[in-house]
């Protein structure tokens, strides 16, 4: 009798109902009692026996209902939220170190004046090769080079779309920025890829001249670097620009001694410039005996490398956060 009164569990309880009320059970033992009892003495048995029935039961319901409450204040006590806890910190993801450098480097050129174009990355032969000047016979214009698709439509190749776009829908005088992605189709390795991204930079006005865009090209690394960096220009060819020139900069990875990056030149390319040809200028409707105009477009992945010391391109497309975490981590002065 006394294990009634200790009973701790629901599961206890069901031990006890089994117990008293089973078929082999105490209430059961003592109906059998009963039967066997004198016609004098059993209604005063039945009336103990059945007494201690409902005592017993209603004693067992009522542990019964007092245990539930209780693992419910428990359950509620361990699941209850302490709102006065500092909240848990939330794992931002890290930001791209190639749109760090988009970043940047556009904001470099807003400060020298320049402001943001865009323009399609699925765009058209007209404005990706014919409004550029390209020779209807050019190799870039390969289905080798290039990825085509119905209906004229092909993924740009440079961000030099954005100034056939632009020319065709504004005035002069036009400063633009305008970052992008592009795409060749080139064998993918450690230093090339189907997929990267450039920044094309143009100004067109009247009497703009050769020197402004090679001082431009001077003035600019060093302000990316945050160090002193040596530039130097070499002729090149590119249809959209007469002259046109190859921008390279001494390799800061290996202080010139020469490395993988620079393939042990010790200079890295990365950007090419020149004047705007005139037949540009005057595809887009822009007369170009009154204005002039100077165009360059910059690599973006190669200073991304660079910056972070990076060594294969395809990190850059693997998008492994850790990567980039350690990276930033690493060169967190860089940018
Ligand atoms: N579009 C050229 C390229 O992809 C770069 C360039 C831009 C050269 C503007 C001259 C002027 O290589």
């Amino acid at each position: 009798m006394e294990e009634l009164y200790s009973i701790s569990s629901s599961k206890d309880v069901e031990r006890m109902r089994i117990h008293y009320f089973g078929k082999k059970g105490t209430i059961a033992s003592l109906m059998r009692f009963l039967r066997d009892a004198t016609p004098e003495d059993r209604p005063n048995l039945g009336k103990i026996i059945n007494d201690t029935k409902e005592e017993l039961s209603s004693h067992l319901e009522n542990t019964q209902k007092r245990l539930l409450i209780q693992e419910r204040q428990h359950r509620f006590a361990k699941e209850a939220i302490d709102v006065t806890l500092p909240a848990e910190p939330f794992r931002l993801g890290i930001e791209h170190p190639v749109q760090k450098v988009l970043q940047e480097v556009v904001a470099i050129f807003s400060s020298f004046g320049f402001s943001v174009g865009l323009a399609p990355d699925l765009d058209t032969e007209h404005y990706n090769f014919t409004g550029l000047n390209f020779a209807e016979d050019h190799p870039a214009k390969d289905m080798q080079d290039t990825f085509y698709f119905p209906k004229d439509y092909l993924l740009r190749t440079h961000t030099s779309n954005v100034q056939v776009h632009l020319m065709e829908n504004q005035k002069p005088p036009m400063k633009i920025i305008a970052p992008g992605k592009c795409f060749r189709n080139e064998t993918v390795s450690s230093r090339s890829h189907v997929f990267f991204h450039q920044i094309e930079g143009f100004y067109i006005d009247q009497n703009v001249c050769f020197t402004e865009l090679l001082e431009l090209m001077r003035a600019f690394w060093p302000k990316l670097f945050g160090t002193k960096v040596k530039v130097r220009f070499r002729p090149s060819y590119f249809p959209f620009v007469e002259p046109g020139l190859e921008v390279d900069i001494a390799c800061t990875q290996c202080q010139s001694q020469g490395c993988k990056l620079c393939k042990y030149t010790g200079w890295l390319e990365v950007a090419g410039a020149g004047m705007i040809h005139p037949n540009v200028l005057d595809q887009a409707k822009i007369d170009s005996e009154v204005y002039q105009g100077y165009a360059f477009g910059i690599g973006v992945e190669r200073i991304a490398m660079l910056l972070y010391g990076i060594e294969d391109i395809r990190t850059f497309s693997r998008n492994d956060p850790r990567v980039f975490e350690q990276v930033a981590l690493k060169y967190s002065s860089v940018l």
